[in-house]
C-alpha cells in the first residue's frame, strides 16, 4: 500500500474548485504531527488556510513556483522555532513531506512551495512577506507551504527506468549498486 502511494506520487499543482471536507484536511493535519522530529522536540508549528484571499495573497510569496497556490482550496504553512531545535530545517521537511503523502493516500495532489531562502522581491525575502500576511511572530520561521486539492491534472508515475540508479553505491563510494542483479 505504502510502496504504491510512494511510486504515484506527483507533485500536483491544478486543482478542482472545490474546498476539501474536514476529514480530509484533519487527516493532513493528523500526518504532519506524527511526523518523526529530531529527539522528539517537534519544533514546527502548521497554519491551515482556507481562505482564497489569503491563498491569493500567499501565491505572491515569490515571483514563480508559487502561483497555483490561488487556486487552491488549501494550504498549509510550515514553520517552526529555531530556538527549538537545531535541526528544526529536517524536522520541517519531514513533516511537509508526511502532508505531501498522506494526500497522494487520500487521492489529493498536493506540491511544495519552498519559503525559506526565496525572496518576494530585490529587498524583502518570501519568508518575511508570508510572516506579515499570517502573523508569523519572531523568532518562528517559515519553511515552506504545502498547496493540496482534489487534483484537476494527472501526472503518469515516473518510470521505474528513469530512477537515478547510478547515484546508489554499494559498499564503497561510486562501486555500482545493482538493484535486480
Ligand atoms: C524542497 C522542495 C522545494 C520545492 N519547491 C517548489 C516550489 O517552490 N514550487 C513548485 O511548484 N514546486 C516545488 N517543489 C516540487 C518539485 O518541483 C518537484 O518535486 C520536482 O519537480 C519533481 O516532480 P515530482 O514531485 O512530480 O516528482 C519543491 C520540492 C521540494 C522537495
Amino acid at each position: 500500500m505504502f510502496m504504491s502511494v510512494i511510486q504515484k506520487r506527483r507533485s500536483i499543482r491544478r486543482y478542482q474548485k472545490r474546498a476539501l471536507p474536514p476529514d480530509q484536511v484533519n487527516q493532513l493535519v493528523e500526518a504532519a504531527l506524527r511526523a518523526p522530529s529530531s529527539m522528539g522536540t517537534n519544533p514546527w508549528e502548521f497554519i491551515v488556510v482556507t481562505d482564497p484571499k489569503v491563498l491569493g495573497q500567499l501565491s505572491r510569496a515569490k515571483p514563480h513556483g508559487a502561483t497555483f497556490l490561488k487556486d487552491a482550496p488549501l494550504g498549509i504553512v510550515v514553520c517552526a522555532n529555531p530556538e527549538k531545535s537545531q535541526v528544526w530545517i529536517e524536522d520541517c521537511a519531514i513533516a511537509a513531506i508526511f502532508i505531501h503523502l498522506a494526500a497522494q493516500a487520500q487521492g489529493l495532489g498536493s506540491c511544495w512551495i519552498q519559503i525559506r531562502e526565496r525572496m518576494h522581491d530585490e529587498t524583502r525575502s518570501a519568508e518575511a512577506y508570508v510572516a506579515e500576511i499570517l502573523g508569523i511572530p519572531d523568532p518562528v520561521k517559515v519553511e515552506a507551504i504545502v498547496a493540496a486539492g482534489y487534483p484537476e491534472e494527472e501526472k503518469p508515475p515516473h518510470p521505474r527506468e528513469t530512477l537515478p540508479y547510478e547515484k546508489v553505491y554499494e559498499g564503497t563510494y561510486g562501486a555500482p549498486f545493482r538493484p535486480w542483479a
